[in-house]
C-alpha cells in the first residue's frame, strides 16, 4: 500500500473518504442549571456530534441518511454511507475530542483499515479531523505506524496468499501548503519506523530450522550492508573462544549449529566529541529446547521467538540509521539455539564468565542470562554512555506483569525514567521492577560465585536481572528489558497480530535514541 499527501482535499476520482467525528456533551438550559447547583442531574447527559473538518458534500449525505439520527461519534462506532459524487465514505467516531490521544488515533486506523482494506482499490483519508491538538506530525509519522503495523502479514511460507486490495491511500489535509515539508517527513518517518518492524517480526516469525544462528547472522549481514555509516563484524565460536565467553559457548555446546554474535556499529555522519554512544544487546536464542533441563512441550511451543530480543534491537538501530539520529549505536546480536546433544552442556556444570566469574548451571533453561552475561561484558569494552539489553529472558514476568507490560530493570534511575518517558511518549506500556540485594545474594552459588537460578522460583525476572548485572562493568548505566510478555501475541492492540511477532517496544526504543 502506498501512502501519498496530498494538500488538495477534494479528491475527485477516490472510491472511499474516511473522516472523523467527534462528541461532546450537550450545553442545554437543564444541564448548565444542573452544573451550577451541587444536586446530581439523574438524566443521562445527552451527547451532540462535533465535526468542524465535514465538507458539505459528507454533511448533506450524511442529513440525509435516516440511520445517521442515531449515530453518535463515540470511540470506535463507524458509519458507511455514499456520497453525491457516488464515492462510499466511512466515518471513524473518535468520542470526546478533549481526550484524543495519539494510541487513539493508531487504533482507529487499525480498525478502519480493517474495514476498508478488502473492500477499496483506493482511499482518501481526511487527516485534519484526526490530528491530535498541537501535535499534527507526530499524529500523522502514529497513523502510518499503525497502517504498517496492521498491514502486516508473515506470509511467505503460503501457498496462496491473500491479497489485499487497498492500493493507494491519500492522506488529504486542508493545512496551509507551507507544512508540506514536515508532512511529508512525517509520513517518511512512520514508513521507516513501519518497515523496521516489519523486519523485526518477519525475523520473530521465521521457523528455526530455517533462521538458526548461522543464517540469522547472515540475514543481519545483508540487510545491515544496505545501511549508510554501519561497520559490521561477526564472530563466530573461534572469535567467541577467544573472548572466553565461556556462558555464551555453554548455551551453544549442544547446537548443531554455530554460534554468532552480530556486532553492528553505526557512527553518525556528523558524529563530534559529544556524540552519545548507547549500546543495544539482544537476546537471539533461535529456539530454546531449554537444553537437559527440557521444556515440556506445551512450553517448548512457539520458542522460536526467543530471539525477539535481538529483533527487537535490531530494528531500532536500523531505524534509527535510517533516521540518521545523530546518536552512535553499538548494537550486538547473541545468536544460538538452546539444544540437546551428547555435547549439550549438563546442570551442574561450572563454567568461566568472560569477566573471569565462575558459574554453576544448576538449570539449562536460564540460559538467555548466560549469553546476555558475557556480550553485555562485552559491549562494555566500548564504554557506552548507555547499555540496553532485551531479551524474552523468564516466563515470571508474565506472572509479575501480564502479557501486555515490558519489564525494566536498571543500575541507574535516570536511564531507567529516560526509557518510562519514551514508552510514554509513544504509548508502550512498560513498569520498572526492583533489583534488590536479596535478589543479588540468591544468585550466589556455594561452589562457585554464581548459579544461574535462585533458591526459589519467587522474582524470577529480577533474579534473571540481577544475574546479568554481575557482567556489566562498573561505572556503566544499565537496563535490561524482559520483553518475554510483549514480544509476541499482542492480539490485545488491534495493529498487532494476535499471534506472532510484535514489534512492541521498538518504538520506544527509537523514542530513547532520538532524545538520548
Ligand atoms: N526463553 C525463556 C523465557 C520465556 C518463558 C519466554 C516463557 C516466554 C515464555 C527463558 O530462557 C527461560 O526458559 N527461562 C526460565 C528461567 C528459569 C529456569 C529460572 C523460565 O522462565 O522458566
Ligand atoms: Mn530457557
Ligand atoms: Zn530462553
Amino acid at each position: 500500500m502506498k501512502i501519498n499527501l496530498s494538500f488538495e482535499a477534494k479528491q475527485s476520482g477516490t472510491e472511499l473518504h474516511i473522516y472523523s467525528c467527534f462528541n461532546k456533551i450537550k450545553e442545554s438550559k437543564e444541564t448548565k442549571a444542573a452544573k451550577k447547583s451541587t444536586a446530581k442531574s439523574s438524566t443521562k447527559p445527552e451527547k451532540v456530534l462535533a465535526h468542524s473538518h465535514w465538507p458539505e458534500e459528507l454533511l448533506e449525505a450524511f442529513e440525509h441518511s435516516v440511520a445517521s439520527k442515531h449515530y453518535k461519534g463515540e470511540m470506535g462506532e463507524m458509519f458507511s454511507l455514499t456520497l453525491v459524487s457516488g464515492a462510499s465514505a466511512i466515518i471513524v467516531g473518535l468520542g470526546d475530542k478533549t481526550k484524543l490521544t495519539k494510541e487513539i488515533v493508531r487504533r482507529q486506523m487499525a480498525h478502519a483499515y480493517k474495514a476498508i482494506s478488502n473492500k477499496f482499490v483506493d482511499a482518501t483519508l481526511h487527516i485534519d479531523g484526526f490530528l491530535v491538538k498541537g501535535l499534527a506530525e507526530e499524529t500523522i509519522t502514529a497513523m502510518v505506524e499503525a497502517l504498517r503495523m496492521t498491514s502486516y502479514a508473515f506470509d511467505r511460507h503460503l501457498a496462496v496468499k491473500k491479497k489485499v486490495k487497498l492500493e493507494t491511500l491519500v492522506f488529504a489535509t486542508n493545512e496551509k501548503k507551507t507544512s508540506a515539508k514536515k508532512f511529508e517527513a512525517a509520513i517518511a518517518e512512520g514508513n521507516t519506523i513501519g518497515d523496521c518492524i516489519k523486519v523485526a517480526r518477519d525475523f520473530v516469525n521465521e521457523a528455526p530450522n530455517i533462521l538458526h544462528s548461522e543464517a540469522y547472522a547472515k540475514e543481519v549481514e545483508k540487510d545491515a550492508k544496505t545501511l549508510k555509516n554501519v561497520k559490521i563484524k561477526i564472530l563466530g565460536k573461534a572469535e567467541l573462544k577467544k573472548e572466553k565467553m565461556g556462558m555464551f559457548l555453554s548455551v551453544n555446546a549442544g547446537s548443531a549449529y554455530e554460534p554468532r554474535l552480530v556486532h553492528l556499529t553505526y557512527t553518525p555522519a556528523k558524529a563530534t566529541s559529544k556524540t552519545k554512544h548507547v549500546a543495544l544487546v539482544g537476546k537471539g536464542l533461535t529456539f530454546d529446547t531449554g537444553g537437559y533441563s527440557l521444556k515440556p512441550g506445551a512450553s517448548m511451543m512457539n520458542m522460536k521467538f526467543d530471539m525477539a530480543g535481538s529483533a527487537t534491537v535490531y530494528a531500532a538501530f536500523r531505524a534509527a540509521v535510517l533516521l540518521q539520529l545523530p546518536v552512535k549505536i553499538s548494537c550486538y546480536l547473541a545468536m544460538t539455539d538452546n539444544a540437546v546433544n551428547e555435547l549439550a552442556t549438563m546442570p551442574d556444570s561450572i563454567v568461566t564468565a568472560r569477566n573471569g566469574k565462575t558459574v554453576e548451571i544448576l538449570n539449562t533453561d536460564a540460559e538467555g542470562r548466560l549469553v546476555l552475561g558475557d556480550v553485555v561484558n562485552y559491549a562494555c569494552d566500548s564504554k557506552p554512555d548507555a547499555l540496553i539489553d532485551a531479551a524474552t529472558l523468564t516466563g515470571a514476568i508474565l506472572v509479575a506483569l501480564g502479557n501486555e507490560v515490558c519489564g525494566l530493570f536498571s543500575n541507574d534511575q535516570k536511564l531507567a525514567d529516560s526509557l518510562l518517558k519514551s514508552a510514554k511518549n509513544v504509548d508502550e506500556y512498560m513498569w520498572q521492577l526492583p533489583i534488590i540485594d536479596e535478589h543479588k545474594n540468591d544468585m550466589k552459588a556455594l561452589v562457585a560465585d554464581l548459579k544461574n537460578i535462585g533458591g526459589s522460583s519467587f522474582g524470577g525476572s529480577a533474579k534473571g536481572a540481577a544475574f546479568i548485572e554481575n557482567f556489566v562493568e562498573a561505572g556503566i548505566s544499565w537496563a535490561h528489558l524482559d520483553i518475554a510478555g510483549i514480544g509476541d501475541s499482542q492480539g490485545h492492540l488491534p495493529y498487532c497480530p494476535a499471534k506472532g511477532g510484535s514489534g512492541i517496544v521498538i518504538r520506544t526504543l527509537v523514542d530513547y535514541l532520538k532524545n538520548v
